[in-house]
């Protein structure tokens, strides 16, 4: 890291961006007594993050929810129904989380269900699943490590595909679909019930 000279540093416009970054997070402090960490990213109303905890008490899971709408409501739905205490949430971009404070080989999984389409061409840029963002997540997973993703929305789906297409020679990539889902989301489940298609990935870091 580069230090500035004791005589630059005293001056006001240079600003001390190293001092400010954001330090790795380590998670043997954060989660001392587990040896899984899994964090699902957009957990709105908590449904899937408090069951699959509580069928999990090995397992740490981090949510990262950044609507603060949907965090209040998920944070009110996990105190009346966890079980364990192997969850902890954050308001947070989970892009920004991953990027910037989650280290390299850290987690177990990633979870990834129903996120935002933004279905208008020029908001394409702003969904969370793209190559890019997909390569990023595969440097935090462990070896062995998954990423899980599930969408309804038929366009967004086919965006998937074409995307993780992109970078699919850096995974190992499962067959995936609703009859293997442990857990669901109730949008997932609402949506079932309605007929609509879904399309599910699961992929694999080597
Ligand atoms: C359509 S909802 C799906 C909620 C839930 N996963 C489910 O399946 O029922 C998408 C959620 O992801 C959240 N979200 C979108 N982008 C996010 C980001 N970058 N970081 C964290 N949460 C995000 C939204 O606020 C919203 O609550």
């Amino acid at each position: 890291m580069f230090e500035y000279p004791n005589s630059l540093a005293e001056k006001m416009w240079l600003l001390p961006l190293e001092n400010w970054a954001f330090q790795p997070l380590d998670f043997s402090t954060l989660f001392p007594s587990f040896k899984e960490i899994e964090i699902e990213i957009g957990f709105s109303t908590a449904f899937f993050l408090s069951a699959y905890s509580n069928k999990h008490p090995e397992k740490a899971l981090l949510g990262i929810e950044k609507n603060i709408k949907y965090f209040k409501k998920g944070f009110h739905i996990l105190e009346r129904r966890l079980e364990h205490e192997n969850v902890k949430i954050a308001c947070f971009d989970a892009i920004a989380f991953l990027r910037e404070l989650t280290p390299f080989n850290s987690l177990d999984a990633i979870h990834i269900y129903f996120p935002d389409p933004w279905p208008k061409r020029r908001h394409r840029p702003k969904r969370i699943v793209n190559a890019e963002n997909i390569m990023m997540m595969r440097n935090r997973l462990k070896p062995g490590g998954k990423i899980y993703i599930a969408t309804d929305h038929p366009d967004y789906g086919e965006w998937m595909k074409i995307q993780l297409k992109e970078v699919d020679q850096h995974f190992i990539v499962h067959p995936y679909n609703y009859s293997k889902r442990e857990v669901t989301t109730r949008w997932e489940e609402k949506q079932k019930k309605a007929g609509w298609n879904i399309h599910y990935f699961l992929l694999e870091k080597p």
